[in-house]
């Protein structure tokens, strides 16, 4: 088939987006990576810059754990003993013992009965929604949750779908009392960590929220959180938003193994019985692969050095230099919007300057996410920076002057 007019169709929506300045563009290609030292953190080299070393300030893998030799060592070894590839899904041949030691680790760390892991994060949330409600159930989300809890809504049939202004409890309270004779069950949503600003939800007052107006509801409100973001990066001991916040009452936490914990895969933890209906009902569970049995492997080498006096201090220091660098931008007389999470905005609140900086930074050795309208509202165009345990205080220092050179330019 020609498909002439169909990829005419296709080619103008993309010259649209790129009128628009909203494509997300070509992509850049990391060819090597330099592993970090004691003293600066790694540095990556880009298809068509030569020898040229960028550091990189928009990485989510906060920790640092994807270059770390034992981890490597870890997936390197489990490769070696199950192959690549898992052959088949979990209820079919596809479940290795790496997926079920990591599941129990995963539970116990998060302080849960029960674990599932599952392909990403993002599935997770399409699985969990889709799969929990039913034509008696309304959903009640955060106006800016993620695009996998805004694509979960639209694939989920409950009786309604209700969306809250960010982070307003009083209006999110407001909608739970409307909704109370409305429906047996209320399934409430949100990001722990909002990744475009590192704010994040108050899972305090949100767990005691759902408390106070659960009675009211035949089959229970279910909190269910997305602490991709979180978990690794957030809290002293990197269990995520929950522990920063005291908060205990989160029914359904979903998280990735693909950000702080380095390697690649989402998993779900809640009470046994949640996750024995979700491991039966949940299609995005039963029909694709599971992540590989060495993949697996490495992430229980991440959850173990995290879950350790070592992992305390990656953390520490993740924390510390996170301060560093907003201390840095406040002095320098930018703003940003202080959170103890390592994404750290620079808010430039203009779509020319942003993109200008961005170049800049890149001129100078410097990866970092130029965001403009319409992924943020207008005025808030912004340079998402994310600070990771690897960087050095020199790194920081590097960035900053960098940074203070852009204000002459
Ligand atoms: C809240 C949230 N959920 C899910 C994801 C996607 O995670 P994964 O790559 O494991 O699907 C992200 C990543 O940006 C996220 O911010």
């Amino acid at each position: 088939m020609p498909l002439t007019n169909f990829v005419k169709d296709l080619a103008a929506a993309v010259t649209e987006l790129e009128t628009a300045g909203t494509a997300k563009g070509a992509e850049q290609v990391v060819v090597d990576v330099l592993k970090p030292t004691a003293d600066r953190g790694a540095r990556v080299l880009l298809q068509g810059h030569g020898d040229k070393q960028f550091i990189r300030m928009n990485s989510n893998s906060y920790l640092g754990l994807a270059m770390r030799d034992n981890i490597v060592a870890a997936e390197e070894a489990a490769a070696q003993k199950f192959g690549v590839g898992p052959g088949a899904v979990r209820f079919i041949s596809g479940t290795y013992e790496p997926h079920v030691q990591l599941e129990k680790k995963l539970a116990a760390f998060h302080g849960r009965e029960a674990c599932m892991l599952t392909s990403a994060a993002y599935t997770s949330v399409l699985g969990v929604i889709s799969t929990l409600a039913t034509p008696e159930t309304i959903i009640l989300s955060d106006e800016l949750n993620h695009n996998c809890i805004i694509n979960a809504m639209k694939l989920a049939r409950p009786k309604a779908k209700r969306i809250y202004k960010h982070l307003n409890m009083a209006e999110m309270e407001k909608q739970i009392q409307e909704c109370v004779g409305q429906c047996e069950c209320l399934l409430v949503i949100t990001d722990g960590v909002f990744s475009m600003r590192g704010v994040y939800a108050p899972l305090k007052e949100m767990c005691a929220i759902v408390e106070k107006y659960n009675h009211n509801f035949p089959r229970d409100i279910v909190l269910i959180v997305d602490d991709s973001h979180g978990v690794g990066s957030m809290g002293d001991t990197g269990r995520g938003t929950e522990e920063l916040c005291g908060a205990k009452g989160v029914d359904i936490l979903v998280a990735t193994l693909g950000k702080a914990l380095g390697v690649n895969g989402g998993y779900i933890c809640s009470r046994k019985e949640v996750i024995h209906f979700l491991r039966e009902k949940n299609p995005f569970y039963i029909y694709t692969n599971p992540i590989t049995p060495s993949e697996a492997t490495a992430a229980m080498a991440g959850l173990d050095m995290l879950d350790s006096p070592e992992g305390k201090k990656i953390v520490a220091h993740l924390h510390a230099m996170t301060k560093k660098f907003e201390q840095g931008l406040v002095d320098l007389g930018y703003e940003t919007i202080p959170s103890p999470h390592p994404v750290t905005p620079l808010m430039l609140r203009d779509t020319e300057r942003t993109t200008r900086c961005v170049s800049f930074l890149r001129e100078n050795g410097v990866l970092a996410t130029g965001l403009n309208f319409p992924v943020v509202p207008k005025g808030d165009q912004s340079i998402r920076f994310q600070v990771c345990a690897d960087h050095q205080a020199g790194d920081i220092d590097y960035v900053l002057g960098v940074l203070e050179k852009f204000k002459n330019v």
